[in-house]
């Protein structure tokens, strides 16, 4: 029965409500790859290249949340992963397979929200670069329970976001408050986060194993990088009898 609320999942759809569409933002978003937006080159984020040359990464099976153009599940997929990565948007997914296709790699992308899907314990990593910090405070409930899901007991969650006192750089000034959020109906571009609130919202149900800003690259380097953004890498506990 149209607004009436008998599910969390009513309760959300009401939050939605009042939110631009995520789809209707992101579809045309990547239509021209010449704008200068910092993530179209295809270079993985510096964190991640770091995870594999360290041997934090070693391989397996990896999911990619929100991948966009897929910089980062090529960079995986090359390095040694069999790689799932999702995006909402047609054109992104698009751009990511002729991009495969030129690399000459395999990777499984698909146009579809992180919302519908439903992995159980299939995963070495998952990974999310700038999706969590375009999602509404209401929606990090079912995303992060889906990640914890998605991971083998001791795989990793790797996730960079905004941090906050990077206005005209990019970034967001503020922190917004989540309550803010619903006052003002707005994300206003992206929420950045302080140290305190990720820990806050991911040490339970996770480990953290790395909280730092993210290096500067420049764009002659072969790398993603950019210190308006945190880079976070988390475990799911191991399983105890
Ligand atoms: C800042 S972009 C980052 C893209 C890519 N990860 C990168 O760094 O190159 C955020 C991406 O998240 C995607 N996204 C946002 N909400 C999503 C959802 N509910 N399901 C799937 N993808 C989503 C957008 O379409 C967009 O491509």
């Amino acid at each position: 029965m149209e607004k009436t609320i008998k599910s969390v999942q009513d309760l959300y759809d009401m939050l939605d409500a009042d939110f631009r569409s995520a789809k209707q933002f992101w579809e045309p978003f990547y239509e021209n790859r010449d704008r200068p937006i910092p993530f179209f080159p295809n270079k993985p984020d510096e964190n991640l290249v770091a995870d594999v040359e360290a041997g934090r990464l070693k391989g397996g099976r990896a999911l990619e949340l929100g991948c966009g153009p897929g910089r980062n599940a090529l960079y995986l997929a090359g390095h040694g992963y069999q790689v799932d990565a999702y995006d909402l948007s047609e054109t992104a997914i698009a751009w990511a397979k002729e991009r495969a296709a030129e690399e000459q790699l395999d990777v499984h992308f698909e146009c579809r929200s992180v919302f519908e899907l439903a992995p159980e314990q299939e995963y070495d990593i998952v990974y999310d670069s700038g999706c969590l910090h375009h999602l509404l405070p209401h929606q990090r409930i079912p995303y992060i329970e889906m990640i914890h899901r998605a991971l083998k007991p001791g795989g990793l969650f790797g996730m960079t976001c905004f941090a906050p006192g990077f206005g005209g750089q990019g970034g967001p000034e503020h922190v917004m408050n989540d309550w803010e959020v619903y006052r003002e109906k707005t994300m206003r571009g992206g929420l950045a986060f302080t140290e305190e609130k990720l820990r806050y919202l991911l040490e339970e149900p996770f480990e953290c194993v790395e909280l730092r800003p993210m290096k500067a690259m420049g764009q002659e380097d072969p790398y993603f990088g950019l210190p308006i953004l945190w880079v976070t890498l988390w475990r799911k506990p191991e399983e105890r009898d």
